[in-house]
């Protein structure tokens, strides 16, 4: 069985295609670039996706070397994400399922992340740590749901590493410029470390920083490294607290702040040290990607999930707690 997904809720829109033999046949990820110094205006991205949809389709379809009607199933993210950005997938996902007569289901963008990274990893029931631009999450599957038992009560990291880079002068997305800062800082500058629990908050950082920026003292590459250090020990703490918790001997990072190699290796290091399996995925799978969207639904599917595709809309704040993940039950 072959499954086509479609992600389009927020700064991506991506195409992937993968069979029910864990086979990625295609994975095209188009990112769109608000222009300098802005965020994310959702008319602009929704209109450019409806402009590079076909493109992005076609070149997914070469890449597999497949016509449209080789697919067996549409997949789609339906939430949660931005509502101008979703229905731009979601049309275009309804339409496909109508034209070809294929059958479509739709897809929670945080399951997925978390799916995929399963489905690299071999592991069966690991703790997850979703780091991307909106969320930060601790998750663990517990009493047959995915259950968020810990995150940030402010704003995504994703989103403060984009902000501090706009701030410093630089294009979205901010998380790779940091990083690259980051490697040339030295001298450790104190930073605000706010960990509540297995919550955190980063909002009281975010403004920290802006001063040192504005302060014109620092050097950009010490305060990359220094925020970098300090907000990625926040995230390890609460791993740790997360794994003695769960007591689960696995654990995965997804979301696009995955990518990170710093984040990596402190991953690596924590979970030695409690005898946890690690293993990174790669970004291409980590950030926001159409392959975990109709991996995602050939399990929806295959374990008997049906959407009526006249009923499919945006659930622009669909949480992890609200799926039944039938899939994963004997
Ligand atoms: N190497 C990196 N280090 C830190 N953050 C990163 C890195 N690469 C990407 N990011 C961040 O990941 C976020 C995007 O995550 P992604 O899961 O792709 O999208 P979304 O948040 O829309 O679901 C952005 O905030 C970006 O700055
Ligand atoms: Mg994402």
């Amino acid at each position: 069985m072959i499954c086509l997904g479609i992600e389009s809720s927020a700064y991506a829109l991506a195409v992937g295609i993968i069979n029910d033999k864990r086979e990625i046949l295609a994975n095209i990820i188009y990112n769109f670039k608000p222009p300098k110094g802005m965020g994310l205006i959702p008319r602009d991205a929704a209109e450019e996706y409806s402009k590079k949809v076909y493109d992005i389709l076609t070149e997914a379809f070469d890449n597999a070397n497949l016509k449209p009607e080789n697919i067996d199933l549409i997949a789609v993210t339906i939430g949660p994400g931005i509502g101008h950005c979703l229905r731009v997938g979601i049309s275009v996902a309804k339409y496909l399922a109508l034209r070809l007569k294929k059958p479509i289901v739709g897809v929670n963008h945080c399951i997925a992340h978390l799916e995929v990274a399963k489905m690299y990893t071999g592991f069966k029931d690991p703790l997850m740590l979703y780091v991307s631009g909106g969320n930060t999450q601790i998750i663990t599957y517990k009493d047959g749901k995915y259950r968020v038992i810990g995150e940030t009560l402010d704003i995504g990291i994703g989103n403060l590493f984009d902000v501090v880079a706009r701030e410093m002068g630089y294009d979205m997305p901010g998380g790779p410029k940091i990083e690259k800062l980051a490697k040339e800082g030295k001298n450790y500058i104190e930073i605000p470390y706010t960990v509540k629990g297995i919550d955190l908050t980063f909002g009281g950082i975010l403004t920290y920083v802006k001063n040192l920026i504005k302060s014109g003292k620092y050097k950009n590459e010490d305060i990359a490294y220094s925020l970098q250090e300090t907000v990625f020990a926040m995230l390890m703490e609460v791993s740790e607290r997360a794994l003695a918790y769960t007591n689960k001997k696995e654990f995965v990072i997804t979301g696009g702040v995955a990518c990170n190699k710093r984040l990596q290796e402190m991953a690596k290091e924590m979970c030695k040290e409690w005898g946890v399996k690690f293993k990174p995925i790669p970004s291409e799978l980590a950030r926001d990607n159409g392959v975990m969207i109709a991996w995602t639904g050939l399990l929806m599917y295959k374990s008997g999930i049906r959407h009526k595709p006249e009923k499919l809309r945006e659930l622009q704040r669909y949480r992890v707690e609200d799926v039944d993940p039938i899939w994963l039950k004997p």
